[in-house]
């Protein structure tokens, strides 16, 4: 491992996270970032780490690998909290999924019924015991789905103290260095292209988030199925009074659309999101906006009185089949962690521990093997 050169594309919470993992285990380990580091779909998310909330009938390996990752998170905050000396807000108060009108309810107890078959640990909440749990919810709440297991971190925290860690281990960094191609001879990466030239690796690693699929070099076929799927976010200040503890989500049957929201240790309340397929069209629009604070409102009427203090938009990479895109490829040291769509904030442990595993022992595990590029 010691003179192993590996270089990773993206600075994202992917790239990072794996880039910490192999260069604490000794290896020469260069991130080349196109922008600025962490400032992509990692700089952007909600961070909740929400397997059940997230959980859909037909994504069972999604689960399954998201509930690894989830149960790994408390050793990762602590190994990462204690190289980087910065709180990663990871915050386990839970989750409660909310019901607003008749309709909702229905919902709710069409997944509670899912989230039982599927052995997952939930609880059936009426509207009342909700408000319990969470007096700011609004007294037209019908019941709620308690998720104690779904938790949530700072996402933009961990970008940070991702980055101290990887550098304190001695992994190289270069911002504004955009890959152009990755080079590939006789069926083996040898290096990526970039502005300055070629930079030789003897492992190189596509972490480029919904960009992925734009870099060049690479065959027709093994092109990750990759795209970017926009969400709008704002965020607003928590004030005595109106101080909410448990992510909450609203399922809709109707308009508006489903949000949830997020709070943060240091008192900004995160609410989020669309999901729009627009390419990689960035601009956050009133509609958007309007309807997360209308959907937020309606969960939480408290809000009303709360300053506004930040909006933004994120491109979630969104694989065809929603699952990431992990491991090996049929090109020789070059390895993919990409497409982590709605849940890389969740799923980055799994990820940076499975990926170094195998860029260190070169042995593919069971966990991620059902996430190769040739499932599709
Ligand atoms: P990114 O963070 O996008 O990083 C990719 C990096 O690659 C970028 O910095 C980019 O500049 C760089 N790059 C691109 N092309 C090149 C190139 N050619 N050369 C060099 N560098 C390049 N997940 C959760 O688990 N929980 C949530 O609550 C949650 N909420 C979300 C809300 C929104 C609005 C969005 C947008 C995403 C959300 N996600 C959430 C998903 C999560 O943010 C992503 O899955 C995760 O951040 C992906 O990480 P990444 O490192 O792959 O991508
Ligand atoms: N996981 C939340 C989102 O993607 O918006």
């Amino acid at each position: 491992m010691k003179n192993k050169k590996i270089i990773i594309i993206g600075g994202g919470v992917i790239g990072l996270g794996i880039g910490w993992q192999l260069a604490k285990a000794g290896a020469a380990v260069t991130i080349h970032e196109r922008g600025q580091v962490g400032r992509g779909a990692s700089w952007a998310a909600g961070g909740m780490l929400g397997p059940i909330a997230e959980a859909h009938i037909d994504e069972l390996d999604l689960l399954k690998l998201s509930n690894q990752s989830l149960a790994r998170y408390p050793e990762w905050v602590d190994e990462l909290e204690s190289e980087a000396e910065m709180s990663i807000g990871y915050r386990a108060e839970g989750t409660l999924i909310i019901g607003i009108e008749p309709d909702d309810t229905y919902q709710l107890r069409h997944a509670y019924t899912l989230y039982q078959d599927l052995g997952l640990n939930v609880e059936w909440l009426s509207g009342q015991a909700a408000r319990e749990i969470e007096g700011a919810l609004s007294p037209y709440v019908t019941a709620a789905i308690r998720c104690e297991t779904d938790h949530q971190v700072d996402n933009r925290l961990m970008v940070q103290a991702l980055l101290h860690a990887y550098q304190l281990r001695g992994g190289m960094l270069h911002q504004h260095s955009s890959v152009e191609r990755i080079v590939i001879e006789n069926g083996t990466a040898t290096g990526v292209q970039t502005a300055d030239g070629f930079q030789g690796a003897d492992v190189c690693i596509l972490a480029a988030g919904c960009w992925s699929a734009q870099i060049s070099g690479l065959p027709e076929t093994m092109i990750p199925p990759v795209r970017p799927v926009k969400g709008q976010m704002l965020a607003l200040q928590m004030r005595e009074g109106i101080m909410i503890s448990n992510v909450i989500r609203t399922v809709k049957a109707r308009y508006p659309m489903p949000v949830y929201l997020v709070p943060r240790t240091d008192g900004r309340l995160v609410i989020g999101a669309t999901t729009e397929e627009l390419g990689f069209d960035t601009d956050l629009i009133v509609g958007g906006i309007y309807e997360l604070l209308h959907g937020a409102f309606e969960a939480v009427p408290a809000i009303y009185k709360l300053p506004l203090i930040e909006t933004w938009t994120g491109l979630r990479p969104g694989s065809s089949d929603n699952a990431p895109i992990l491991g090996k490829t049929p090109i020789e040291n070059l390895i993919y962690a990409t497409g982590h769509y709605r849940n890389g904030i969740l799923l980055t442990p799994i990820t940076a521990y499975e990926i170094s595993t195998l860029v260190r022992t070169g042995e593919v595990s069971e966990i991620i093997a059902p996430f190769h590029l040739d499932r599709f």
